[in-house]
């Protein structure tokens, strides 16, 4: 987060409240949010790309990725900061409508939405659904004639593109569940079925996500030149041209200082180049773009704050040893390091250290060895029980990926702004998990 300074006595501040406070006032675990950084970035993006996209379509829609992480507080910012918002499910759906955001700003995602899921959006007014199957668009349809509703509608399209992190393969045909695939013919069949019930389904455009924590501009690239054959094709086959096109999320984080993330401003600039060249070639209106962050402007908002419960020396062969540093949270809180091999870092966040560094590892208290935090840190020799252990860039896909494992209660989100500290998800309290387990 953005406003982590180290006081005089080496304790971390954030949003200018002290950690040691947050620690005593609201317990650790603890998710930090700094609300300014949360903030500032959803506005360089929406910037970012109005900047980029104004003299070609009259700007850009940046819809904020709700799975990356939702609150009802959160929904309100990102509506606060004239973004959109991109729900994934009807629990996603029900915090937005609870914040209060108007139905045309939000777009629902899912490959397999439920009926009462797109009733619920329908019935919301939501301003797109994202259509993943066929079956989703007789669904659609089907809910809207009930309904007495025209759906407004995208078309998932798989481009053959699959990004990992620092490198992106352009493939013919990419073997995962989600969309219509662009080189068997089936996106332009999709478009062909989505056109045939004009007084239900409205076809806004197509969308293209390519994977998830993604450095390298190319594979960008190369989708948004794929999506756009098609977008072309469509206007040359049905004299239709779709006013919308959607080039996703995935932009990537710096976890550690091995990442490079992208600039929203790098990342606009060379969408636009790209959109406005094939538009241009084939004599056809720029469309309305949107894109599809979380991660990036969830992830750095956030660190999660510990406290050490344990210090071990583990004898590994020979005579060397490792430091394990037991912390009071782990893969209840934090999946990813178990899940995806995921590199996090820490550091000592309440008092200032003389000691040698030495590397450590930093575990949780869940009952299974892969509960790890951060597989290696240099942290000062003396830690020990009662210090606090911060690890950044944990606002995306930990909050809301996190889990009771061994009935261990989530942590609150605590939210920093001017010196002030408020809780804008309460800490699960044993009561909680009880409460759904029938006696
Ligand atoms: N749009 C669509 C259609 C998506 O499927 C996703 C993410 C996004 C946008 C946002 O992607 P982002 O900008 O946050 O990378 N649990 C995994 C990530 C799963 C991403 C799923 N889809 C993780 O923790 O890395």
């Amino acid at each position: 987060a953005r406003s982590v300074r180290r006081a005089r006595d080496g304790a971390l501040t954030v949003g200018g409240v002290d950690v040691r406070d947050i620690a005593a006032e609201f317990g650790t675990p603890a998710y930090v949010i700094d609300e300014e950084d949360f903030r500032g970035r959803a506005r360089e993006f929406k910037e970012a790309f109005a900047e980029a996209f104004g003299d070609l379509c009259g700007g850009a829609d940046v819809y904020y990725a709700g799975k990356a992480f939702l609150c009802t507080q959160v929904a309100r910012w990102v509506h606060e900061e004239g973004l959109h918002l991109d729900v994934c499910s009807g629990g996603e759906l029900a915090v937005a409508i609870r914040a209060g955001v108007p139905g045309e700003r939000i777009g629902l995602h899912g490959n397999n939405k439920s009926v009462a899921e797109i009733e619920a959006a329908l019935r919301h007014g939501v301003g797109r659904i994202v259509l993943d199957s066929f079956e989703e668009i007789d669904r659609v349809a089907g809910a809207a004639q009930r309904l007495g509703v025209v759906a407004p509608v995208l078309i998932r399209v798989t481009v053959g593109v699959e990004a990992h992190t620092h490198e992106y393969i352009a493939t013919a045909h990419e073997d995962q569940k989600f969309g219509f695939s662009l080189s068997g013919g089936q996106a332009a069949e999709a478009v062909r079925r989505v056109l045939e019930h004009p007084a239900y389904l409205s076809l806004k455009g197509l969308h293209s996500h390519i994977g998830s924590q993604i450095f390298d501009v190319s594979g960008f690239e190369v989708a948004a030149r794929r999506v756009m054959g098609l977008h072309l094709d469509v206007a040359r086959e049905h004299g239709v041209e779709l006013p919308e096109l959607d080039l996703g999320g995935g932009f990537g984080i710096a976890y550690t200082t091995q990442h490079d993330p992208l600039a929203p401003k790098v990342l606009a600039a060379g969408m636009a180049e790209i959109v406005a060249r094939e538009c241009r070639a084939d004599g056809v209106a720029v469309p309305r773009i949107s894109v599809e962050p979380g991660r990036a402007i969830a992830g750095p908002s956030t660190f999660t704050l510990y406290e050490v419960g344990t210090v071990k020396e583990v004898l590994l062969d020979g005579a060397a040893t490792r430091t394990y540093v037991a912390v009071d949270g782990g893969m209840s809180d934090n999946i990813r390091p178990a899940l995806y091999d995921a590199d996090y870092s820490c550091t000592l966040a309440n008092r200032r250290s003389e000691a040698l560094p030495a590397l450590a590892r930093v575990v949780g208290k869940h009952c299974e060895s892969g509960d790890i935090i951060v597989k290696d840190e240099f942290l000062p020799s003396d830690v020990a029980p009662g210090d606090l252990i911060a690890v950044p860039g944990t606002g995306a896909y930990c909050r809301s990926l996190s889990s009771q494992y061994n009935h261990v209660p989530r942590p609150p989100v605590v939210a920093v702004r001017d010196g002030v500290a408020r809780v804008i998800v309460r800490r699960e309290s044993i009561e909680d998990i009880l409460a759904l387990d029938v006696e």
